[in-house]
């Protein structure tokens, strides 16, 4: 037996020794088996700014299977095994207190007619969607409070268009919410962590069932929204901050609040973001921030979240290797080569995911009807761009069906009435 084994052990060193190229091609193959199995959703892709700033959102210009101008395509999603896509319906800072609101919807706009008009899509709304989906399902995830213009009725329409999660800042403070962002923009800078009405956001997501993102946060807003929370948070596009010490990642302390809460981190691959500023920034400078998150909080708390298409630069924006959507395996490979089991990965590419969306669908099923937030915050944003609505005056009237008693009102009526009687 002693024997046996000891020229077992022998025979597979001088196999691996000899014949590396198998050995590489077999991690490939258990990747592409995997991805097939666990098809991967992936938290954040910017595409569809991308096709504002190139084609003005007209679809009918441009052909999404063959366009190479961007790191994302049709055929590239499908190569790279994506079988959801958050689609981020993002609008910058600089429209807060303009047309966010209608920036925003055009963007949903164009993410539906991108859905419905290309067969390899399909636009779905639930976990259940998702599972069900053979195709590359679409989901929506705004990113930036700022596009809801504090109002909490704007929040639950997007939410009836189909938007299923909420990055509670980018990098601009609302009126609410403060920005892990500073100096870039200077809205609301007396903002810290989140106010009474911005509780009152995340309360209004957990009724709704929406998922709350907490990218490009302050570490306050984290802290706050993590305690008030009922339902599990995401991170839709950020890595870990002890790797590199980046605006957007997530500092440790945070990484185990996360775990308690059963939500999740989906790495990012932005290559600032990854290695702050490093020359060589490749897939092991991705795969060393997968392996800190895991020894912090655990595999389970980990997902995807590619960021591809972000608008700062398309060149040398993303590791080497990973220039675009096309090669999420690469990454598989080499989280495989480290160690990670099948299971592990599995649940990065899709489970972990899976799991906080029906926990988040399930706290919104524990609300009653009544709960709906009527919350305001018109002190706060008293600006030129909105309507002061102002209590109508009262108008003389020969009717007694006077609504109001309000004490100036009264006095109008009382010598309204003298002068009637009078006359
Ligand atoms: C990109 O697409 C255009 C038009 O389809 C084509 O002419 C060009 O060769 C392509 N470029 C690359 C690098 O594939
Ligand atoms: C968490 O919430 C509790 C009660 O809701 C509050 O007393 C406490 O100050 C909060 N802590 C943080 C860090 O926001
Ligand atoms: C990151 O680390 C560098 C070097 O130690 C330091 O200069 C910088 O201020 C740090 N940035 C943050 C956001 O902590
Ligand atoms: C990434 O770059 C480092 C430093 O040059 C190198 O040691 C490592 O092998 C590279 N990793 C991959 C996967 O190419
Ligand atoms: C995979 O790793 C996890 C720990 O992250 C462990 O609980 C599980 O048993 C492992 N599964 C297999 C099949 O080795
Ligand atoms: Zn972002």
């Amino acid at each position: 037996m002693k024997r046996n084994t000891a020229m077992f052990l022998w025979l597979l060193i001088l196999f691996s020794d000899i014949v590396p190229f198998s050995c590489e091609r077999s991690m490939r193959e258990r990747a592409i088996e995997l991805m097939q199995e666990s098809r991967l959703i992936d938290g954040h892709n910017d595409f569809v700014l991308q096709l504002r700033i190139l084609y003005q959102n007209r679809l009918s210009r441009v052909n999404l299977r063959e366009l190479n101008t961007t790191h994302t395509n049709l055929a590239k999603l499908q190569a790279g095994y994506v079988g959801a896509q958050f689609w981020s319906v993002y609008v910058l800072c600089s429209a807060q207190n303009k047309d966010a609101v209608r920036l925003t919807l055009e963007q949903i706009d164009v993410v539906k007619r991108m859905c419905n008009s290309y067969e390899e899509l399909e636009l779905v709304m639930t976990s259940q969607g998702i599972s069900d989906s053979k195709r590359i399902a679409c989901l929506i995830g705004i990113e930036g409070g700022h596009s809801i213009d504090s109002s909490l009725a704007t929040l639950r329409m997007y939410y009836d268009l189909g938007v299923r999660y909420m990055t509670l800042t980018h990098s601009c403070n609302t009126p609410w919410s403060e920005s892990s962002s500073k100096g870039i923009h200077n809205f609301y800078p007396s903002v810290t962590g989140l106010t009474a009405f911005g509780q009152e956001v995340v309360k209004e997501m957990n009724r709704l069932g929406m998922l709350i993102d907490l990218s490009h946060t302050s570490y306050s807003t984290v802290k706050a929204a993590l305690n008030i929370s009922k339902a599990p948070v995401i991170f839709s596009h950020s890595s870990a901050f002890s790797v590199c010490n980046h605006s957007r990642n997530v500092p440790d302390d945070i990484l185990q609040q996360l775990k308690k809460n059963k939500g999740i981190i989906m790495v990012t691959f932005n290559a600032d973001v990854l290695a702050c500023g490093r020359k060589v920034v490749n897939i092991s400078t991705l795969a060393d921030h997968f392996d800190h998150i895991k020894a912090i909080a655990g595999s389970e708390s980990i997902g995807i979240g590619g960021d591809y298409d972000g608008v700062e630069r398309l060149v040398n924006f993303f590791p080497e290797g990973l220039e675009d959507v096309s090669k999420y395996p690469s990454l598989i490979e080499e989280l495989l080569r480290r160690g990670w089991n099948e299971t592990e990965l599995k649940g990065v590419l899709r489970e972990n995911f899976l799991r906080v969306f029906r926990e988040v669908e399930n706290v919104r099923n524990t609300f009653a009807v009544m709960d709906v937030g009527e919350s305001e915050v018109l002190l706060e944003v008293q600006n030129s761009c909105r309507l002061e609505l102002r209590k109508p005056q009262p108008q003389p009237s020969r009717s007694f069906g006077f609504p109001s008693v309000a004490q100036p009102f009264s006095l109008t009526l009382v010598s309204y009435l003298m002068l009637y009687y009078v006359s």
